[in-house]
């Protein structure tokens, strides 16, 4: 296991009629590799690339993927990983910033708490106190044709699996986040973060479009 954040294996289950699905992570690469991809996981790209990217995640060192698996199939994930090189949130490398990358049930599969149980899970080891966890809500990647929401209320489901975990909604100058008033930036901020951290964040959310950032000015 390569993660920096994983301690143990956290574990779970949703009981559906046909059987159990067992929610667990961090999964190691070797043993995603190892399930096939549910064929409607396809929200964000084709399942095999999508299975391709979660087990890069997951050989990163600060990367994580738990997963949600019915018998020998992947049906639903959520990942973890250090915000990306092109993103404001890479800026000044503050070392406790980890962004939750995506989470995706197949539609097969939603409406049964996987989710959020993703969610529970994910949030169960002491080591994500350790962390803000960002996530960046772009409207654009959500699967509104397949759940048939509209807009809002999709922007309510999704608050309502994450703030299950303590992330809430934070303003930001992010002009990709402002493109459109449904976009969100959700955040936690673990206990044992430190205030260098959190002040640096807060500089960093705020920040003006022509202002460099720097994790030194700001701490
Ligand atoms: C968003 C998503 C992960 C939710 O997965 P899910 O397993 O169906 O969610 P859950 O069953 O845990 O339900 C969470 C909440 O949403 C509600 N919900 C789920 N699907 C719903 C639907 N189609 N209509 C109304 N409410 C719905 C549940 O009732 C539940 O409400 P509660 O928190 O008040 O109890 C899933 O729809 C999905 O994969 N969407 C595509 C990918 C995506 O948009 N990801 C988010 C951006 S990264």
């Amino acid at each position: 296991m390569t993660s920096e954040t994983t301690g143990l294996i956290r574990e779970s289950a949703v009981k559906l009629p046909e059987g159990e699905v067992r929610i667990y992570g961090p999964a190691a690469p070797e043993e995603i590799c190892s399930y096939e991809m549910d064929d409607t996981l396809d929200c964000f790209r084709h399942p095999a690339k999508q299975k391709k990217a979660l087990k890069e995640i997951a050989s990163l060192p600060k990367g994580q993927v738990f997963i949600a698996c019915f018998e020998n199939v992947i049906v639903g994930y959520v990942t973890f990983h250090p915000p990306e090189p092109f993103e404001r949130w890479s800026e000044g490398n503050i070392p406790s910033l980890l962004e939750l990358g995506a989470i995706e049930v197949s539609r097969r599969y939603r409406g049964f708490g996987l989710a959020r149980k993703l969610m529970e899970v994910a949030f169960m080891n002491d080591a994500m106190e350790d962390y803000i966890v960002i996530a960046t809500e772009y409207y654009w990647h959500w699967d509104l044709e397949g759940t048939g929401l509209p807009i809002w209320e999709y922007r309510k489901l999704l608050e309502s699996v994450m703030s299950s975990v303590g992330m809430e909604p934070k303003e930001t100058t992010d002009p990709e986040i402002n493109s459109h008033p449904a976009n969100v930036l959700m955040v936690r901020i673990g206990k044992n973060v430190s205030r260098r951290d959190i002040e640096a964040f807060e500089a960093l959310c705020c920040r003006r479009e022509d202002e460099e950032f720097s994790y030194f000015d700001n701490v």
